[in-house]
């Protein structure tokens, strides 16, 4: 007793000799020697985020590893539409919220994600078949969304994947009810409903520069922008496949010189190698206006697509060399 006493008193007397300067996060969950979005915001760029929502953040090392790895939250489908507003007018917000408070909690930017898909959408809305409801029905839903969270929301992706292939628009309910307008409805709707808020259009397979898709979309943010569209910024997914990081920094330099800022939205890497995290940080440093890169979950089995381990922390919750490959070519820009 008496030497426990002794020893408890000893270490008070050490701990407040030399106290520990930043205890939070714990070091072993970041198991690196650095916050990979410290160091992004080191370069001058905002964060380096990852996708969770309150099931995620719950279960294993989640919410530790991004508490002190990440500096940016997305909810992965807590703020779409099917779990929004399931039924016309009735809006539920439970997930969205947890994850909301999460991020404002630990001082992490959220990307909002994401008001107008044509998936994971309710048959209700896919149904309308004229210009006024859907109109009314899109402004509604923006409007709640946008205001239930205006000021705490960095960026929110206004439009999600309305693009084919071949850089034509795709056909949705939104476009074939209100044809090309339907992207001015809902950016307007936005800048109105959260004035801060910066106003994104996101898609994938824009990681090259000559893919039709990248360019279809390059051409008309920029038409869009000129007539007064309020788009502040157009997101890159990046799901990529092995090999496929080569072609992103030019893929970003043209994405990038179309809005006024940039970003990697979802990225993971089936099958990566070592250069492709390296050319996906590059494709991001390399334009002044990119001011984030995202990965789409915390570990591999987790992943959307967990085949060929596409994400940066192993099924144990260990970061992987990805991890620091990343650190590594963020630190070298
Ligand atoms: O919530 C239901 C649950 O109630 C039900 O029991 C279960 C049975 O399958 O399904 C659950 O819904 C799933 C949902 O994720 C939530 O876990 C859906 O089936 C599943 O399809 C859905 O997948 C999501 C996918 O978007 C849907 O399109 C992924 O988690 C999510 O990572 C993925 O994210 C998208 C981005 O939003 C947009 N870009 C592409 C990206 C990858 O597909």
């Amino acid at each position: 007793m008496k030497f426990s006493l002794i020893a408890l008193f000893s270490a008070s007397a050490l701990v407040s000799a030399f106290p520990v300067a930043d205890p939070e996060p714990m070091f072993d969950e970041r198991q690196a020697a650095q916050s990979i979005s410290d160091a992004m915001v080191a370069k001058g760029k905002k964060y380096f985020g990852t996708c969770t929502d309150p099931g995620r953040l719950s279960a294993g090392s989640n919410s530790a590893i991004i508490k002190a790895n990440f500096g940016q939250v997305t909810p992965e489908n807590s703020m779409k539409w099917d779990a929004t507003e399931s039924s016309k007018g009735t809006f539920n917000f439970g997930n969205a919220d947890q994850t909301v408070k999460f991020a404002t909690d630990n001082n992490k930017l959220i990307r909002g994600h994401t008001t107008v898909w044509h998936s994971q959408l309710p048959s209700w809305v896919s149904s309308i078949k004229d210009k006024a409801t859907l109109t009314s029905v899109m402004q509604n839903h923006i409007n709640t969304l946008l205001g239930r969270y205006k000021g705490k929301i960095y960026a929110w992706d206004v439009i999600n994947e309305m693009f084919n292939e071949d850089g034509s628009f795709r056909s949705s309910v939104f476009y074939n009810v209100l044809g090309e307008d339907f992207v001015r409805i809902a950016f307007e709707t936005a800048r109105a409903a959260d004035p801060a808020a910066k106003l994104y259009i996101n898609d994938y397979n824009l990681d090259s520069a000559s893919n039709a898709k990248t360019q279809g979309m390059v051409r008309n943010v920029k038409k869009w922008i000129a007539a007064g569209i309020p788009i502040d910024g157009i997101g890159s997914q990046g799901h990529l496949t092995a090999g496929q990081g080569a072609n992103a920094p030019a893929a970003m330099a043209a994405l990038c010189g179309a809005a006024s800022e940039c970003a990697m939205t979802e990225v993971d890497i089936q099958n990566a190698q070592q250069a492709d995290w390296t050319n996906v940080v590059n494709a991001c440093m390399k334009q002044t206006n990119c001011v984030g890169i995202t990965v789409w979950g915390v570990r591999d089995s987790d992943s959307w697509r967990p085949s060929g381990n596409p994400l940066l922390f192993d099924s144990s919750y260990k970061a992987k060399t990805a991890y620091n490959t990343v650190l590594a070519a963020i630190n070298a820009a």
